[in-house]
């Protein structure tokens, strides 16, 4: 598989490139708008088709590149089926499967950082791959404050579901703000402190005491990227 981890540096935003060398299609997952050409001019210079590109949740943060993508490429755009947005040629739910080539994500419904936040996971033979979008970060977790948003929910998704995979899984998130590229099941169950806590109470806690700003563009992403990624 051809992999490429690509950050936007205005919003500390990953996003990832996923192709399959043997029929050159390719997925994107969380692109960020701005970054349209660059992604565009990586994928001709890899050789590589896109088929489909995602977002694991309404971004507050950034614009997604859902929109120009599919002008551009004519690829599919997807999101979970809890999403708000007008203009996505399909959804997906719990269980479903994304398959581009010979990749296969397993998808699995992970609310609390927003009522429609999805993780992707990728069955390895030596470890799979997490895409954790913002329920899991490196050494935290995404903010349930707004969006639909829950800690209650974070706590089941993350107990439930995402420290459930293997120890050795690879997790690479929707952002990082520290320098942070990919971590691993088994690392963040250990070192992560939002994952130190004793029971699901005290999450909830932990995360109500947080008190944070807005993001900057919160008011002009959210309804753009509920018109993937259309600014009005
Ligand atoms: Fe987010």
């Amino acid at each position: 598989m051809i992999f490429r981890q690509l950050f936007d540096r205005e919003s500390s935003t990953y996003s990832y490139l996923l192709g399959d060398e043997r029929t050159r299609e390719a997925l994107l997952i969380d692109p960020v708008v701005d970054s349209t050409e660059q992604n565009l001019a990586l994928l001709e210079q890899l050789g590589l088709t896109l088929k489909l590109a995602v977002d694991t949740h309404t971004h507050a943060d950034h614009i997604t590149g859902l929109g120009a993508l599919r002008e551009r490429t004519g690829c599919a755009t997807m999101m979970g089926s809890q999403s708000l947005a007008n203009c996505l040629s399909e959804t997906f739910a719990d269980g479903d499967q994304l398959t581009v080539g010979d990749i296969k994500l397993e998808v699995l419904y992970t609310p609390g950082h927003t009522d429609d936040s999805y993780s992707f996971y990728l069955p390895r033979t030596d470890g799979g791959m997490l895409f954790s979008g913002d329920t899991l970060l490196i050494r935290g977790s995404g903010r349930t404050d707004f969006q639909n948003g829950s800690a209650e929910q974070q706590y089941q998704s993350l107990f439930n579901r995402l420290l459930q995979l293997p120890e050795n899984t690879a997790v690479y998130p929707g952002h990082d703000y520290k320098g942070w590229l990919v971590s691993s099941i088994g690392e963040e169950k250990r070192h992560n402190p939002r994952l130190q806590v004793a029971d699901q109470h005290a999450y909830i806690s932990l995360m109500s005491a947080l008190k944070l700003p807005n993001p900057k563009l919160m008011d002009i992403a959210v309804p753009a990227n509920q018109s993937c990624g259309a600014v009005s």
